[in-house]
């Protein structure tokens, strides 16, 4: 069985096509109307998976089923892969539930997102009081036996809830007794990558979407995991919202996490409104921002919303002064949020995909050996590097232009520079491979961005660390393929 739209190829795919049909209408001097899709998935095409939470029981509802089937690409289980309910029993799996979703998912050519393997809530008692080894061998089993059941599931939230609300400290849980404390985290991502090589294993979290201290408790951390190659492939944002309040900084936030090489999900979408005070027409701003945000912005890899429809949400239960915060009412009835989500994807104009899709993995992140060096560029070049410092962190992004000033192609490329603050550099970077020895850094060309033809400026990004706040004065010499360049 195979129910995964494969996103990927059909986004390369898409890429001709799109070409071709502008060629035809240059050819026929006619724009053609942007043809209007009626359902979120149609909408979205090869670009984004749609998901939604959902459970055996609103699949049985008619109304339900129509809608998820109609809109979605991807679905989410609410509840149904939690421990407490896959896993009841030390020996005990309990599958049911989460087949009939399986079933589902793939009747209606969906994504099945993997929700969720190592979480404090919603764990089964028996768990909940292991430590040590017996705790470490219980979390083994369990990644491995959800895991290679589920074999069609790509996406895994593999580490739910792992950081406090208390300034970005790790969440003080059982799994903190785990024989390696807070290695949990890089224990399971080990355990799941072990299991299903070929799976994308994230971390997930709420109140993560602004940038913030829980947020970059969590850059921190993905940064240290891809340094020391512990497997991590995306960032899920819950994104649990409340109308009026989407972050000003979430496109930026998500875009850091994807710079470093992550993919990034919007998992749980949904915008509350205060009970008897309900601006619709604020929630649907709201619900267009977001999507906007995801699909135009930053590329996600899907979005999620947080249950189909009113009746169903958590939120009354969870936030009892809040209500109605998803796309259709009580009553199945589509709401404004739901046309203005329908609009972003209809009238899209998403990032192109990342030209990393074609490197290998952010976790095996070693740059080509860089033992046969292309010959030095005749002509000389020159070296435009700039550097962002993050607000009130040692981090930052670079970015640095490359120009060639000879009269030949530069075919393969490799600047080299030092560091004289103590700044280190986080691998892979993008548009090309960062690494670094000592205070020296190498740069080397991907391999779709190895030629530099006369006149012309190829861009190397990456993000890094200085040694503290504000101490990070630009590199001031650079060597190309081994000829100094002008700076
Ligand atoms: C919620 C479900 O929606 C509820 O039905 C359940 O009672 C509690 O959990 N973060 C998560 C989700 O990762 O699994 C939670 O789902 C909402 C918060």
């Amino acid at each position: 069985m195979d129910a995964l739209p494969r996103r990927r190829t059909l986004r390369w795919l898409a890429v001709p096509a799109v070409a071709a049909l502008a060629a035809a209408a240059a050819v026929s001097l006619v724009t053609p109307a942007h043809a209007q899709a009626n359902t979120l998935r149609d909408a979205a095409g090869n670009q984004m998976l749609i998901g939604v939470a959902t459970a055996p029981q609103w699949i049985n509802n008619q109304q339900h089923a129509n809608l998820n089937a109609a809109h979605f690409s991807s679905i989410t289980a609410e509840n149904d892969m939690k421990w407490a309910e896959i896993h009841p029993q030390p020996n005990q799996y309990s599958f049911g539930d989460a087949d009939q979703l399986r079933n589902w998912a793939a009747q209606n050519n969906q994504n099945y997102y993997g929700h969720t393997l190592v979480w404090h809530s919603q764990a089964a008692g028996w768990v909940q009081g292991l430590s040590g080894q017996a705790l470490d061998d219980a979390m083994e089993d369990h990644i491995t036996t959800v895991m290679q059941r589920y074999t069609e599931i790509e996406y895994w939230d593999v580490v739910n809830e792992s950081v406090s609300d208390n300034n970005g400290q790790l969440r003080q849980s059982f799994w903190m007794n785990h024989p390696d404390g807070a290695g949990y985290i890089e224990a399971a991502l080990r355990y799941a990558r072990a299991a299903r090589p070929d799976a994308k294993l994230c971390l997930n979290d709420y109140s993560i979407d602004n940038i913030g201290a829980k947020s970059n408790r969590y850059f921190t951390m993905v940064q240290d995991f891809l340094q020391r190659g512990v497997p991590i492939d995306c960032m899920g944002f819950q994104a649990h919202l409340i109308a009026g309040q989407v972050p000003g900084d979430m496109a930026q936030n998500l875009n850091r996490f994807k710079n470093l090489g992550l993919e990034v999900w919007v998992t749980e979408l949904d915008i509350r409104m205060p009970v008897g005070n309900q601006n619709l027409q604020q929630q649907a701003n709201d619900y267009q921002q977001v999507f906007d945000i995801c699909y135009n912005q930053v590329g996600c890899t899907g979005l999620t919303v947080w249950g189909l429809h009113d009746g169903q949400s958590w939120v009354d239960s969870t936030f009892p002064e809040f209500d109605s915060p998803l796309l259709w009412n009580d009553n199945f009835q589509a709401k404004p949020a739901f046309n203005a989500a329908l609009q972003v994807l209809n009238n899209g104009n998403p990032p192109p995909p990342p030209p990393s899709s074609n490197n290998p993995p952010p976790s095996s992140n070693n740059p080509p050996p860089s033992s046969n060096n292309p010959p030095p560029p005749p002509g000389g070049c020159s070296v435009n590097y700039q550097a962002n410092n993050w607000g009130g962190s040692p981090g930052f992004t670079a970015n640095v232009n490359i120009t060639n000033n000879g009269g030949s192609t530069i075919n393969g490329w490799q600047l080299v520079w030092n560091y004289t603050a103590g700044q280190s550099v986080t691998p892979p970077g993008w548009n090309g491979t960062v690494s670094q020895s000592g205070s020296t850094v190498t740069g080397v060309n991907a391999p779709w961005n190895s030629t530099i033809p006369p006149g012309g400026t190829v861009n190397l990004g990456f993000n890094g660390m200085a040694a503290s706040v504000g101490n990070n004065p630009n590199p001031t010499s650079f060597t190309l393929n081994g000829t100094p360049c002008s700076s």
